[in-house]
């Protein structure tokens, strides 16, 4: 039987979930897949968290060449995090002959090319669904079963702590910070929650898919992107009464004027398959020009979800005789004909903080048909919060419009005069 020997660096919560999978399952992959998977080496100065796992002092290393020089490893799984020093680890493997499998999204994002182009040097194979939707096969079905699409968008809710921060300010009415430290407390949220919160986590995940659906490299620094960290508790309950729940969207298109990539909060009509992803769950949607529409749902993160994604690519890696890389070139940059669309269009949700008297609403609306923008539906709140200075809020939905046209409306109402004024945006999709 086909004997493959893994490596893997680091076991914090993923390297622990990966290991315990690989070897209680090892009996089961024998049987099913033909291949003997053992787990030869860790990588871990911890060696605490080794031997907790049960696994053997021998096999404990220190540092990378001890794992680069083992002949018995032929993957290297990299479940460190960070750039580095999982890029110079990674590239260490890559130029000793073995295949890796990475989970590490910023690595893959911002390196990816490097690491493809020395592993292609090197003929070993690089796999990194686990960088992605974690538990979700969204890159494996972008690079196999759905082949033969052009994908003409994606929409995806890939970050599971903001979700689950929306999903509570949602259902519960708390306020961005409770909900923050409740995610905090139950684990989903790091201490210092920037890189989720911001948007960063999402952005790289969206920089690797969308560039896997354009076949285009879609660098990070391209994606517009904002996080959630200014949505209110009382936007997200009169979104929520108007029809809309608000998530993190992580969205690309690739129409004929150009690729469109960005992630930012917005409000999506409740009936939309991505209103009812909730609490941590991802979920990924996509339109191709054969398939039409498919969602991927499941876990984004988590000990074995991610586990279950790095160990199907070990599988994959330790069954397959050829590699695969890229269906494109995978650069630093774009392809010099990829036109980026900034100016996108989207629907529009507007909160004003409106004095309550007659002429008001025609101002506003008489702004924003100057600017081109139509109306799909005003509501004012009676019952919402009243400001100190007596204002109330006033909320217009517009149709599809572009994003200039609403940041030059909103410029144009707030030197209005004052009496009326923009309190939020929020983009819309239905
Ligand atoms: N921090 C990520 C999330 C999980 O909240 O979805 C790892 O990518």
């Amino acid at each position: 039987m086909k004997k493959v020997g893994v490596a893997i660096l680091g076991l914090g919560v993923v390297g622990g979930g990966t290991y315990k999978i690989l070897t209680g399952h090892r009996d089961f992959y024998r049987k099913s897949y033909g291949v003997d998977i053992s787990v030869e080496a860790v990588l871990e100065l911890r060696k605490e968290r080794a031997l907790a796992l049960g696994i053997e002092e021998g096999k404990i290393a220190t540092n990378i060449e001890e794992i680069c020089s083992n002949p018995e490893v032929d993957i290297v799984v990299e479940v460190m995090g960070g750039v580095e020093p999982a890029k110079s680890f990674a590239l260490a493997a890559i130029s000793a002959g073995k295949s890796v499998v990475t989970s590490n999204k910023e690595l893959v994002c911002k390196f990816g090319h490097e690491l493809e182009s020395a592993a292609k040097h090197n003929h070993v194979g690089l796999f990194y669904e686990a960088s992605c939707v974690g538990g979700v096969p969204i890159i494996r079905a972008l690079l196999d079963n759905l082949q033969g699409n052009k994908v003409i968008s994606l929409m995806g809710i890939i970050n599971g702590t903001t979700n689950y921060i929306l999903t509570r300010m949602t259902q519960d009415g708390i306020s961005y910070s409770e909900a923050l430290k409740e995610a905090q407390k139950l684990g989903y949220a790091e201490a210092n929650p920037s890189s989720d919160v911001e948007g960063f986590d999402a952005t790289y995940k969206l920089s690797i898919l969308s560039s896997l659906c354009f076949h285009t490299k879609i660098p990070y620094t391209d994606i517009y992107r904002e996080g959630i960290t200014q949505i209110s508790p009382c936007d997200v309950q009169y979104g929520k009464r108007i029809g809309y729940a608000i998530k993190l969207l992580a969205i690309g298109k690739n129409t004929e004027k150009g690729v469109e990539v960005r992630v930012h909060p917005a409000f999506v009509k409740l009936g939309h398959p991505l209103a009812s992803v909730n609490d941590s769950f991802n979920a990924v949607y996509l339109t191709g020009d054969s398939v039409g529409e498919v969602m991927l749902y499941g876990r984004g993160a988590g000990e074995l979800p991610t586990g279950s994604a790095i160990v199907g690519d070990v599988i994959y890696c330790a069954t397959h005789s050829q590699h695969r890389y890229s269906p494109f070139e995978n650069t630093e940059k774009a392809k010099p004909s990829t036109k980026f669309i900034k100016n996108f269009e989207s629907a529009y949700y507007i909160r004003l903080s409106a004095e309550d008297k007659a002429g008001e609403l025609s101002k506003v609306t008489s702004v924003l048909s100057r600017n081109g923008i139509s109306v799909a539906q005003v509501v004012q709140e009676q019952d919402g919060i009243r400001g100190e200075d007596g204002k109330v809020p006033l909320i217009v939905v517009t149709h599809e419009t572009y994003e200039d046209s609403v940041r030059r409306a909103v410029e144009a109402i707030n030197k209005n005069g004052g009496s009326t004024t923009v309190a939020t945006v929020i983009r819309v999709v239905s």
